[in-house]
């Protein structure tokens, strides 16, 4: 069995287990200490000279290998390009992408700092498996170190369309360093189809018929890996927490009112201000449903040192208080915003005792925490997911109701559907959605890529 070498921006160091994107850190686990593999990536510090070597941590039956970084790169690469030019392409928000020559030059210097540190750790036949926006030129610059191993890269964000993406300047430059892959993997169809575009018209590249692609003069495959969760382990999470002392203080505080709750990263893709206003919009048109529901919205601060976050955060305060102020009675908040975190294990709690959860992104690779609320649920007496089309989870969860989160209106009416939905329903469609998130679970993910990853040849080889 080949070691997997894994090449993340976050990595879950164990003392530090809150860095890790939840998804990843479960998916890749088994693997990597199944192989006796290497998690590579930044350290999370900021160092003023930097060091030659990767710090090597070995923990948990796994090596990890992590680089600080340089503080001159850290602004343009992280704040800059990956944050404030890439994210917000990839996420069709091209009236909030910034773009600047020295923060490319910033991304692709740390990209090569990377290739340069984790070459030297490289056996012959590992796997390497580069995961998402901040570190597309990673191929390139190991093969450029003399790299022959299969490498593979997975982009948990979306990919746009090739209208999108030629606004982006070097956009040519991103292609050409995603051709060096030997696979990159997508979350969605909509996502490959728009990488195959990209490919032809960007790149004078083509689909072969047999579905490979030819670029830059390599031959490598693209494919489509939805990645899934764990819903077992997330059932077996969301029914002890229910019974904690804080699950058990917040549930004394609703009484019996319905719950509807949101969780995400405070970020502008995933529609907050959007959900707020089509909530207002339900206690408008639904007035009966006042006093009966409360809104728990779960909104983590992150990336605050980009202004466009920082600015979301200011405007959606001010949304929470106007609504708090329109609705409230001496007896009844119509809803709750944090912004604070939880643990993993508190938040399978607050999913499952929520009777509709609103996962309303308007762009959004996967999004797990709608396959999370419905793994959390209790069987006899499960909630309703309402689901924004445009979250590739859509492309999965049938059973969810499906509202255009820029048309409040029409997710208020899935919230009066959702909270009026019989348990006959509810139960019919949880059922359809259980069946799905075990199929493509996060083993069945893993396994898929490094299969596939596997099965390739590496073109320098
Ligand atoms: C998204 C990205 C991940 C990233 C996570 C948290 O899910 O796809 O790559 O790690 O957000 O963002 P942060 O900037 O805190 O790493």
């Amino acid at each position: 069995m080949s070691r997997l070498v894994v090449v993340s921006n976050r990595v879950a160091l164990p003392a530090k287990g809150k860095q890790a994107s939840g998804g990843l850190t479960t998916g890749i686990f088994d693997a990597l200490r199944d192989t006796g593999g290497i998690w590579f990536g930044w350290s999370g510090e900021i160092a003023g000279k930097q060091a030659a070597e990767p710090k090597v941590t070995k923990a948990d039956g796994l090596t990890y290998a992590t680089v600080d970084l340089p503080r001159k790169d850290y602004e343009g690469y992280y704040n800059g390009f990956s944050n404030a030019a890439l994210w917000p392409l990839f996420h069709y928000r091209l009236d909030l992408m910034s773009f600047t020559r020295e923060d490319f030059a910033a991304y692709q210097r740390v990209n090569t700092l990377f290739a340069d540190a984790l070459i030297s750790m490289l056996h012959p036949d590992d796997l390497v498996w580069v995961h998402d926006y901040h570190l597309i030129p990673m191929a390139e610059n190991l093969r450029r170190a003399g790299a022959k191993q299969r490498i593979g890269f997975f982009l948990h964000t979306p990919f746009p369309s090739f209208g999108v993406l030629a606004a982006l300047p070097h956009y040519d430059s991103l292609l050409e360093s995603l051709c060096a892959y030997d696979l990159v993997g997508f979350q969605t169809n909509e996502d490959l189809t728009a990488f195959h575009e990209a490919v032809c018209r960007g790149a004078s590249g083509a689909v072969l018929p047999d579905g490979r692609i030819r670029a830059f003069g390599r031959t490598f495959r693209a494919g489509v890996f939805p990645i899934g969760v764990d819903p077992d382990a997330i059932a077996e999470m969301a029914v002890p927490a229910v019974k904690s002392r804080t699950l058990r203080r917040f549930e004394e505080g609703i009484r019996n009112r319905q719950l509807i709750i949101g969780v995400d990263r405070l970020d502008y893709s995933k529609g907050l201000e959007h959900r707020f206003k089509a909530f207002a919009c339900f206690l408008e048109r639904y007035p009966e449903n006042r006093g009966r529901v409360r809104f728990l919205q779960i909104a983590t601060a992150t990336r605050s040192n980009v202004p466009e976050y920082r600015a979301l955060r200011q405007r959606l305060g001010a949304l929470a208080g106007d609504i708090a102020g329109r609705f409230s009675e001496l007896d009844w908040t119509p809803m709750q915003y944090l912004n604070r975190s939880f643990s993993h294990r508190s938040l399978c709690g607050f999913l499952r005792i929520s009777r509709i959860a609103l996962v309303t992104p308007l762009r959004d690779g996967m999004n797990l925490v709608a396959k999370e609320y419905v793994a959390a649920q209790d069987p006899g007496d499960p909630g309703v997911l309402i689901l924004s089309p445009f979250a590739g989870a859509a492309y999965e969860l049938d059973g969810a109701i499906i509202a255009n989160p820029y048309d409040p209106d029409a997710v208020a009416e899935a919230l009066q559907m959702a909270a009026q939905m019989t348990l006959d329903e509810r139960c019919e469609r949880w059922r359809a959605m259980m069946m799905i998130l075990r199929r493509n679970n996060i083993t069945a993910w893993r396994e898929n890529f490094l299969r596939a990853l596997g099965e390739t040849r590496s073109q320098l080889s």
